[in-house]
C-alpha cells in the first residue's frame, strides 16, 4: 500500500482525495492546508489526519505526496518532498516564474525521485484515443491542430490574481495538449488577447480571451483558442487535419439524449466544468502515477513537460505584450 499525503485542500484537492482513496493501492493518510478549516473538512470526509505540510513531508511512512496547493508554492514543496525521498504528483503549472521552475527542475533531477505534473487532459479517454490514432498514422502526417478550450465562467478575481493569468494558468493545459498531440514543441508562436468577459479581469492585469498560433519546424501549425466564458458550458474540443484525413474529439455531453422535432435537433449541453468533464482523466492520471511508483514504469508527463509548457506560456505573454511572434528558443 502506498501511503499518500495531500498538500492543499481546495477545489482540485477534493478531486484528488477521491482518486487516491478509491485506488486499491493507495491510502490517503493526511492532508494539509494553511486554511485549517479547509483541511479539517476534507480530512473528515476521507477519514484522514490534518497535519502541516512539513510534518507530512518529514513522515518516513508516507511514500508519495500530491501537491494541490496554490501555484506559488509548487516549486518549494516539490523540492522539499523529493529531497525527503518522496514520489510527487504536482498540479500544473510548475511555478509562476520560469527561471524558478528551471531551478526546481535541476534540483529535483538530482534526487532521482519520480515527479509527475498534473496535465490531466492527456489521460482523457477521448484525447488519448485521438493521439493514439494520429501516432499510428491513421490520418497521415499532422498538418493543422485546432484546440478549443472555453471555460463556462471566469474564476473569482481573487483566484486570477494568484493564478499567473490566463496563459500560465489556463492555456498551459492547451500548450501541453499541443505537445502531446504533435509530439514536438513548436519553434515559434504569436498571441493575441483581450479582456472581453469581465472588466475586473483587466483591472488585475489579465486577459480572458486569447488565441495563440504556433508553427513547427516542418511547417505544420497549431491554433489554441481560449475564453473564460462560454454561455453553453465547458467547451473542450480537438481537431487535427492530416494529409489523409481529419480526427476530431467532440465535447462530452451531460447526457446522450437527442431530441429531433420539426423545430430542429437538440442535444444536451457539454458537461459543466473540469470537475465533471475530467473526472475519468483525474482517476486515470492517479492510476498512471501509482503504476509508475509500484511497477517502476516511466512517468509519461514529467517535470520537463511542465517546464516546456510554462516556457510556451511565457512566450505567449511576451508575444502579446510585444505584438509580434516569439521564437521559443529565445525564452
Ligand atoms: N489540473 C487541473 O485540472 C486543475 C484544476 C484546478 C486547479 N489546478 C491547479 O491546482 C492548484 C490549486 O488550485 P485550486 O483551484 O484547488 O485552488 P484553491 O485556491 O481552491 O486551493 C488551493 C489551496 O491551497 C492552500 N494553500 C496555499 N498555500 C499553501 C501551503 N503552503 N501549504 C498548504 N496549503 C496551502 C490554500 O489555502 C487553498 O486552500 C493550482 O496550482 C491550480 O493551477 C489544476
Amino acid at each position: 500500500m502506498i501511503n499518500v499525503g495531500l498538500l492543499g485542500a481546495g477545489r482540485i484537492a477534493g478531486v484528488h482525495a477521491s482518486a487516491i482513496s478509491s485506488h486499491p493501492s493507495s491510502s490517503l493518510v493526511a492532508v494539509s492546508d494553511i486554511n485549517h478549516k479547509a483541511a479539517q473538512s476534507l480530512a473528515s470526509s476521507y477519514g484522514c489526519e490534518v497535519r502541516d505540510s512539513e510534518q507530512i513531508i518529514a513522515d518516513q511512512s508516507i511514500h508519495a505526496v500530491l501537491i494541490a496547493t496554490s501555484t506559488n508554492t509548487h516549486s518549494e514543496l516539490m523540492e522539499q518532498a523529493t529531497a525527503a525521498g518522496k514520489a510527487v504528483l504536482c498540479e500544473k503549472p510548475v511555478d509562476l516564474d520560469l527561471q524558478r521552475a528551471r531551478e526546481c527542475q535541476s534540483r529535483i533531477q538530482k534526487t532521482g525521485q519520480p515527479v509527475m505534473i498534473g496535465f490531466n487532459r492527456r489521460f482523457d479517454p477521448n484525447f488519448a484515443a485521438l493521439q493514439n490514432a494520429l501516432s499510428k498514422g491513421e490520418i497521415g502526417k499532422a498538418e493543422l491542430l485546432s484546440i478549443t478550450s472555453f471555460d463556462p465562467a471566469p474564476p473569482p478575481t481573487e483566484y486570477i490574481k494568484v493564478s499567473g493569468g490566463l496563459f500560465k494558468d489556463m492555456m498551459i493545459h492547451d500548450f501541453d495538449m499541443a505537445n502531446f498531440i504533435m509530439g514536438e514543441v513548436p519553434i515559434t508562436l504569436i498571441a493575441v488577447a483581450s479582456s472581453m468577459v469581465n472588466p475586473e479581469i483587466e483591472k488585475v492585469g489579465d486577459v480572458d480571451t486569447a488565441v495563440v498560433t504556433m508553427q513547427y519546424l516542418n511547417g505544420s501549425m497549431a491554433v489554441i483558442k481560449n475564453s473564460r466564458r462560454a454561455a453553453y458550458g465547458y467547451d473542450q474540443r480537438l481537431e487535427i487535419l492530416g494529409s489523409d484525413g481529419l480526427l476530431q474529439a467532440q465535447n462530452v455531453l451531460e447526457n446522450t439524449i437527442v431530441k429531433s422535432t420539426q423545430n430542429g435537433v437538440l442535444s444536451a449541453k457539454p458537461s459543466y466544468f473540469f470537475l465533471e468533464r475530467y473526472m475519468l482523466a483525474y482517476r486515470a492520471e492517479w492510476a498512471t502515477f501509482m503504476d509508475a511508483i509500484i511497477q517502476k514504469k516511466d512517468i509519461p508527463v514529467g517535470m520537463d513537460d511542465g517546464v516546456t509548457a510554462l516556457a510556451m506560456a511565457e512566450a505567449a505573454k511576451l508575444s502579446f505584450a510585444l505584438g509580434e511572434p516569439v521564437e521559443l528558443s529565445k525564452i
